[in-house]
């Protein structure tokens, strides 16, 4: 006789998994986003990227900067996992975690990392910021230096990729020497007899001997532990990192990051199935930046982007580099709202547009002679596409103190509207300041 099997999560009625995704270039404010939502959630899950994200959190009268420690760990009783999704720089997340502790957050039971995580070493930020800027085509890509694509490079290779897991074994020593010795023999070229001499085998091994120590206690099997929660029907945030623009497989390549940063990554990185999550929230930012190189059809290299720079402090959170501004660009965040499986918007900074006359949104592109709403898949056509603007007015109003939608400006209203129309998505979620009353729901 046949067995049946019955679906664990039959009826999904128990399934409660909701994903933040930013939908342009990173910086869309994802951080607050998440701790607000951290709270209806028992367990917030960072599944993607590394060091290279930067999350501001205002909680209260303090403001936290977060990398790799997911932004839920501001919030009692949640319970905060680091998948084997993404790449751990172990000094960095150490520093963040006693930094956080030193001001009195709680790091112990409510936090666990993927034994399956691998881990960035020295020879990988030698590596990133000597070969960013080897690139042939004259420009770079601008990495964050944190040694983020090396490491994924590793991982995908498997020749020389360690870890989380590897730090705790006795032959986590030879297992350094393998790897300098053939970092050594490649990086010879193009490295100075300087950089080279950090790649001493015995200070990384111990070092990072020690540093894995450290990290032993939180570490663990997270997918099996993701897997339980969801058949539990525990309610589950994941935060993605970056933005799906810079998704390395359907962002703007090669000017993109090494992880799969739109919604196509929440399942391969985090191990939670795809049909177990039940909603996917889009975050964007009112108008358009980017960090570093590659091609970005609207940006305003002018008195306009610098205005919007200033007014929204358009300043990477991990290297300060000023943020390159421009108009929101539909035709992106349409097709990034579908890539990712969004079922609604947040749309964050509104406020920053307060007191532009004009507003323009980039509804189609020209390619070609041609109109098109399709964002195009290679970067060489990014590069020559002309935006279609529409011009819509704005509003003098000060909105930050704003609480429902029904009280914002006429304009600011239209704006939305606008923008609910060209992605084909609501907006359930308005961000008018960086405090967490200073945002409007519905
Ligand atoms: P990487 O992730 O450091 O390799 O950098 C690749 C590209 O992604 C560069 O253009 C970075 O500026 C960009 N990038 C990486 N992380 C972030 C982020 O968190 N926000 C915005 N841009 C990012």
């Amino acid at each position: 006789m046949r067995r049946i099997f019955r679906d664990p999560l039959m009826g999904c009625s128990r399934v409660s998994t909701t994903c933040v995704i930013g939908l342009q270039w990173g910086d869309e404010a994802k951080g607050k986003l998440v701790h607000l939502l951290a709270e209806q959630h028992e367990i917030v899950v960072r599944y993607q990227g590394g060091a290279n994200a930067g999350h501001t959190v205002v909680s209260g009268t303090e403001t936290y900067k977060l990398s790799l420690v997911p932004s839920g760990i501001l919030v009692p009783n949640v319970r905060c996992v680091i998948t084997g999704g993404v790449v751990l720089h172990p000094p960095a997340l150490l520093a963040e975690m006693d930094g956080l502790t030193a001001r009195g957050v709680q790091i112990g039971e409510n936090f666990m990392i993927s034994d399956r995580a691998h881990v960035i070493f020295p020879w990988h930020l030698l590596e990133d910021r000597l070969l960013d800027s080897e690139r042939g085509n004259g420009e770079s890509i601008g990495t964050t230096q944190r040694g983020i694509g090396p490491c994924y490079r590793d991982k995908v290779g498997r020749n020389h990729a360690i870890r989380l897991g590897d730090l705790f074994r006795d032959n986590f020593p030879e297992q350094v020497e393998r790897t300098v010795a053939a970092k050594r023999a490649a990086l010879s070229g193009i490295c100075s007899g300087e950089d080279l001499a950090t790649l001493d085998v015995a200070n990384i091994a111990r070092d990072y001997q020690e540093l894995g120590a450290r990290l032993r206690p939180f570490a663990g099997d997270t997918t099996s532990y993701l897997l339980d929660a969801t058949e539990s029907g525990k309610r589950i945030l994941c935060e993605g990192a970056q933005g799906a623009l810079l998704d390395i497989d359907h962002g703007t390549f090669p000017y993109v990051t090494s992880s799969n940063s739109s919604g196509v990554g929440i399942s391969n990185g985090s191990g939670i199935p795809g049909r177990w999550i039940n909603k996917v929230l889009g975050v964007v930012k009112a108008y358009s930046t980017r960090v570093g190189g590659g091609p970005f059809p609207t940006e305003q290299d002018n008195d306009i982007g610098q205005q919007l720079r200033d007014r929204g402090n358009e300043y990477g959170t991990v290297t300060r580099r000023p943020r390159r501004c421009g108009w929101l660009d539909a035709v992106a965040i349409r097709y990034t709202a579908r890539l990712s499986g969004v079922n609604s918007l947040a749309v964050m900074l509104l406020d920053v547009l307060s007191g532009l006359p004009e507003l323009n949104i980039c509804t189609s592109y020209e390619l070609n002679g041609e109109r098109t709403r399709n964002f195009p898949s290679q970067v060489e056509d990014l590069r020559r596409v002309t935006p279609v603007y529409e011009t819509l007015p704005g509003w003098e109003e000060d909105i930050s103190g704003v609480k429902a939608r029904s009280s914002l400006p006429k304009n600011a209203l239209a704006y939305l509207a606008r923008i609910e129309e060209l992605v084909g998505r609501p907006v359930e979620i308005i961000s008018v300041g960086p405090e967490r009353n200073q945002t409007i729901h519905g």
